[in-house]
């Protein structure tokens, strides 16, 4: 039961590890000494598929969580040893993803239809220590201020885009401007919206609010200008008529 659980999820992403993180089987041991979670009559093959979705899921390489050098023989690896911390974790996370899906998942009306099945990547989405955007940008402006979080969300869209493991859409930063605007922090609304409008050059929602924003702040001439682009965008667009009617 344990083992069909566990592996079912991991066999898809193997034909992809395969070409980049494949080492020969020849340096794999045949025999475990130190497997805590898993089943102690698993076959090498399994283990394998097993490491490569923790690996594929993660985004990172072997030696994340084994003693040992990337590049090196297989051979060379202790990965019996326990010193690693992310092994531990990792541990911890297996037994986990067991419980979700051998208890919480089948509580599922749709179970028995569906059988869905949680994988490491169902959550960490090729990255080791997985985080909304909303994390990211909370935990950047907490340390270093509205500036910090928009240069993080610029190195975060150049480095993840298109990976699938953040929501780079215009939704996000919407809500991260809602925030500093309940506040009534105009300026870091504003420079949030700024980045918004500028990324998504079709999208109206970083208009419209840019625009109600300036309007707040008492400078019509701006709030007409995000106004009327956002109109150009949309013309039927109700509130931004009925803004841009305010501010005639
Ligand atoms: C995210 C962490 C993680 C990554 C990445 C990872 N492993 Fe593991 N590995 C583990 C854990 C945890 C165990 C022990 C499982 C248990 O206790 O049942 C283990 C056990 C093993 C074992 C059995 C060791 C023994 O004798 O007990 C081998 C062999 C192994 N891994 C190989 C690999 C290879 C090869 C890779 C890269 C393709 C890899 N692992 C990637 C976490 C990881
Ligand atoms: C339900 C969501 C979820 C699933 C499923 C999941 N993880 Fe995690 N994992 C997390 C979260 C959240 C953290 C904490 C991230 C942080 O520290 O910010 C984490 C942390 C970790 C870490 C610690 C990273 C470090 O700091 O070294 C490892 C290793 C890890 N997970 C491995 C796995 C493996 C392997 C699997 C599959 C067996 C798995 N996870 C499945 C959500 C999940």
């Amino acid at each position: 039961m344990f083992r069909k659980l566990i592996l079912v999820g991991c066999l898809c992403c193997c034909t992809l590890a395969i070409a980049q993180l494949g080492p020969s089987r020849a340096q794999i041991p045949t025999t475990f000494e130190n497997l805590q979670v898993l089943p102690s009559e698993i076959s090498s093959n399994e283990l394998m598929d097993t490491m490569r979705g923790f690996a594929v899921g993660l985004g990172v390489t072997c030696t994340q969580c084994h003693v040992g050098e990337d590049g090196q023989p297989m051979s060379t690896f202790d990965f019996a040893s326990d010193e690693k911390q992310s092994k531990a974790a990792a541990r911890i996370m297996l037994r986990m993803t067991s419980d979700i899906n051998g208890q919480h998942l089948p509580e599922l009306p749709s179970f028995a239809d569906t059988a869905p099945q949680a994988t490491c990547g169902t959550c960490h989405r090729g990255q080791l220590r997985p985080k909304t955007i909303h994390q990211e940008l909370d935990v950047a402006h907490t340390a270093g201020g509205v500036d910090q979080a928009i240069e993080k969300y610029k190195a975060l869209r150049g480095e993840w885009y298109g990976a699938g493991a953040y929501d780079f859409r215009e939704r996000p930063l919407i809500l991260f401007a809602s925030q500093f605007m309940q506040q009534g922090d105009m300026a870091s609304t504003v420079k949030v919206l700024l980045l918004g409008a500028e990324l998504f050059p079709d999208a109206v929602d970083s208009r419209l609010m840019l625009a109600m924003s300036f309007m707040r702040m008492g400078n019509t001439s701006e709030a007409r200008k995000y106004a009327e682009q956002a109109l150009a965008i949309d013309p039927d667009h109700a509130r931004v008529q009925a803004l841009l009617k305010q501010l005639e």
